[in-house]
């Protein structure tokens, strides 16, 4: 049977995107003599009926390492909810029929989506409605419960630790506090790992509300010992107890999501003025979804992008591959979606870090 695929990625770009592309592809062509379309810009390209990109081995060569997505990606256009202007007014329609019209007219046999939860649960949807999908996890967050592992998060955390080692020398040089405010807007791990991997003194993450007194008890007590300086890793969702997640932006329809960031400025501020204490606050924002995929993160990415289209010419629609036991397999997008993995604050992870004396928040 000849098979006809089409890729697309969606939701904020992570490592590893264009090594699953480069996979899929190789093995598409290699194994089965398929043809693959590239889909541009997420679901929007769909919605948009924008020109899909037949994709042949010369176009995937090179794109083991490097970052992004060469066929773009988009978080904001949602089919089900998707913003139209009329009159000057913004309204939300749902433009799922015209996308799988749209899928038709391309007459592929299978859409392989690239993505995170937002993306994943459209694929849901959409396969609900009869589309043949097959999704493939991505998160730097390393936020979703079906997978031991997304790709992407390796090399996040890889760059955040990398950022901490930086920020020791000059932290130390200055006998000043130097916090550090990573991504992770419900899940703590990118803070949590390469805080412990860093040598944070102190590690805030959105699944520990934290107390101001446990951090300027630990900072001060480090001074007192002679350790002029402190290292304060905090996740963007991180939360005082009893506090709010500090906001950039509200979360309109479009979007979904309010966009996080400023908790690192108040966590810096409090400490300059409780403490008396320099202290100097690095972003490292986008930096961390950027750049060459780890070792780790291609070959992961490698191994989704080769099972998912096993799975297109097995009929597997409906599933998601996933990372279970060292083994790639496939999993129902419905037992994928909308069940995040978040940190537990009385796992083994959080209480090794307790363990060396590092301040949880708490
Ligand atoms: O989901 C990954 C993530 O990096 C979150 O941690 C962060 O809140 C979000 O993306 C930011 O996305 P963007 O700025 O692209 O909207």
């Amino acid at each position: 049977m000849f098979h006809n695929i089409a890729i697309l990625t969606g939701g904020g770009d992570a490592p590893g995107l264009n090594s699953v592309i480069r996979a899929a592809v190789k093995t598409a062509k290699l194994q089965y003599g398929a043809t693959v379309w590239g889909i541009p810009d997420g679901f929007e390209g769909l919605v948009q009926h924008s020109e899909p990109w037949r994709l042949d081995l010369p176009d995937v060569a090179g794109l083991l390492y490097r970052g992004g997505t060469i066929l773009g990606t988009s978080n904001r256009g949602n089919p089900f909810k998707y913003p139209v202007e009329i009159n000057g007014k913004m309204i939300y329609e749902d433009k799922s029929k015209d996308l799988l019209e749209c899928l038709e007219e391309l007459k592929v046999d299978a859409l392989i989506v690239i993505g995170g939860d937002g993306s994943l649960t459209i694929a849901h949807e959409l396969h609900k409605m009869g589309a043949p999908m097959i999704g493939v996890p991505k998160t730097i967050d390393n936020d979703l419960s079906a997978t031991e592992v997304t790709f992407g998060f390796d090399t996040a955390i890889t760059t955040a630790t990398e950022a901490l080692d930086k920020l020791h020398t000059t932290a130390e040089s200055h006998h000043r506090a130097m916090v550090l405010e990573l991504m992770g807007r419900d899940a703590g791990w990118i803070a949590l790992e390469s805080g412990i991997a860093g040598g944070a003194d102190v590690i805030l993450i959105p699944e520990i509300p934290f107390s101001w007194d446990a951090i300027f008890k630990l900072i001060d007590g480090r001074r007192k010992r002679g350790r002029k300086f402190s290292i304060i890793v905090v996740a963007e969702g991180a939360v005082p107890a009893g506090g709010q997640r500090v906001v950039i932006e509200t979360a309109d329809e479009t979007h979904g999501l309010e966009r996080l960031g400023g908790i690192g400025h108040l966590v810096g501020r409090e400490i300059s003025n409780n403490l008396k204490m320099e202290t100097r606050v690095t972003v490292l924002g986008h930096i961390q979804r950027g750049g060459k995929p780890s070792t780790f993160d291609r070959l992961l990415a490698t191994r989704f992008g080769v099972e998912a289209v096993h799975m297109v010419v097995r009929g597997q629609f409906g599933h998601m591959v996933a990372l279970r036991n060292a083994k790639i397999i496939g999993v129902p997008l419905e037992e994928a979606v909308g069940r995040q993995k978040l940190v537990d604050p009385d796992g083994q992870l959080v209480k090794t870090a307790e363990a060396i004396g590092i301040c949880v928040g708490r």
